[in-house]
């Protein structure tokens, strides 16, 4: 692991004149052009697709651009130094891994290729609640890097409970609660389609995994199944289920338990009566450091501080909840200053390159995640994938570092940047 963007770019350099070309495209958008080539495509719409218009995925990147860095010159930045320090814990950059569900989706190897990958770079990553991999198979091949956990606060607090002693066994270092998730927003790409992957079995491998889970399948659900007609269509979905469950595909025919299992996930995945008094459950039931995500409202982040939470997310999901909401990055300088250096704040939605970056550190946030182009570099080439996007990244970020004329983390602050001014509303 080696965070120097400048070795970085001489090997890629040196292995071109060998004739070899990057495992996958340094640019962000033919890397997701790439991704799209190699994956279905109900997969590569359920990973690049958002809510509704998709007005808030373009609102992130258009974040960014009003932003520009302002470069400083004559500051001997030969040595460059981007780590930083979380929860207690050195970090050699201020990145992390987002959490993704439903991996399996870009790569069969999933969260296992994902972890691997983000242990040999020594990059956090957050286990998502919706995995193709359970957290201990994760856990497994991680060795000692740093992990966190993502919850979806479903229906059962028993099964909140299990998840976090789970995890908490696991190793994670901290809980990240999504609230930006109690519903699930209106993806068009996926609705055309007419395609879910958690119907199909995909992405539920922390809950079948789970004993509270497994044994609440033995408890009848209020509302029973509607009865479906059998088609061509619907005996591939049985056999798509039946490959994804875990155990013998022939003996859960018969028992019909992953038919059960899908539809007790869909009845109790996420609570959307969710307030803040609940919160004390979780901090009842945990002593880790406790993460809000998609935090946007500097007020939702003074109630986080009342409820002492040890940090908050900015993010929207990547785009994928509400269409038509703030530019992530719009709604970090207010964060930022509500929580007043009280508790670290990440931030994630629209970093692409070592700019995005610098930019949002530049803003107040202590790290950021990145979300769709580790998994574009899973589907491409698995494990390796994942790992030269982190590369890639965490390069491009320190030649940025250099070249505006900072060598640690401090060093950017918020008058390395100006921001555009926005065009009037009805400018031709
Ligand atoms: C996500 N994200 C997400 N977030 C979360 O808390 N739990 C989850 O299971 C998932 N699953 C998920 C699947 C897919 C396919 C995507 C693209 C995203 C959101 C994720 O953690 C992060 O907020 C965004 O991906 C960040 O935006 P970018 O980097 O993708 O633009």
């Amino acid at each position: 692991m080696n965070t120097n963007g400048r070795l970085r770019q001489t090997q890629i350099y040196l292995e071109g004149l060998a004739g070899k070309k990057p495992l996958v495209p340094i640019d962000p958008d033919r890397l997701e052009r790439h991704a799209e080539r190699v994956m279905s495509p109900e997969a590569f719409a359920y990973i690049a697709g958002g809510a509704g218009m998709e007005s808030t995925m373009a609102a992130n990147r258009r974040a960014f651009e009003r932003w520009r860095i302002v470069p400083r010159m004559l500051n001997d930045v030969s040595k460059r130094d981007q780590s930083i320090e979380l929860f207690g814990m050195r970090l050699p950059s201020p990145l992390l891994l987002a959490p993704i569900g439903v991996l399996e989706m870009a790569h069969p190897d999933a969260d296992l290729a994902v972890g691997k990958a983000a242990a040999a770079e020594h990059i956090p990553m957050i286990f998502s609640n919706q995995a193709s991999k359970p957290m201990e198979a994760v856990s497994a091949v991680m060795g000692d890097s740093p992990r966190w956990f993502q919850l979806y606060w479903s229906e059962s607090n028993d099964l909140v409970r299990s998840f976090v002693k789970r995890a908490e066994a696991c190793g994670c270092s901290a809980i990240v609660v999504t609230l930006d998730t109690t519903l699930l927003g209106w993806r068009g790409r996926d609705l055309d389609m007419g395609s879910l992957p958690f119907l199909r079995g995909k992405g539920i491998a922390q809950y079948t995994s789970d004993p509270v889970f497994r044994a609440q399948l033995a408890q009848p659900l209020d509302a029973p199944a509607a009865k479906r007609s059998v088609s061509l269509a619907s005996i591939g979905v049985l056999i798509d289920l039946l490959r994804a469950y875990p155990g013998d595909p022939l003996a859960n025919l018969r028992s019909g338990e992953p038919l059960r299992a899908v539809a007790r996930f869909v009845a109790t995945y996420s609570r959307p009566s969710l307030t803040w008094d609940d919160l004390a459950f979780l901090r009842q039931n945990t002593k880790l450091p406790i993460l809000l995500k998609g935090i946007l409202h500097p007020d939702d982040a003074r109630k986080a501080l009342d409820h002492r939470i040890d940090g908050v997310i900015v993010s929207n999901h990547g785009g994928r909840q509400v269409d038509g909401a703030i530019g992530a990055l719009d709604a970090l300088p207010g964060v930022v200053a509500a929580v007043a250096g009280k508790i670290p704040v990440v931030f994630d939605s629209g970093i692409r390159g070592g700019a995005d970056i610098f930019k949002a550190l530049a803003l107040g946030a202590r790290a950021v995640s990145i979300g769709r182009p580790y998994a574009y570099g899973l589907a491409i080439a698995g494990a390796a994938g994942v790992q030269d996007v982190i590369r890639n990244i965490r390069a491009d970020f320190d030649l940025t570092m250099g070249l505006a004329g900072c060598t640690r983390i401090v060093d950017i602050t918020a008058d390395r940047l100006v921001g555009e001014p926005h065009p009037p509303p009805h400018s031709p």
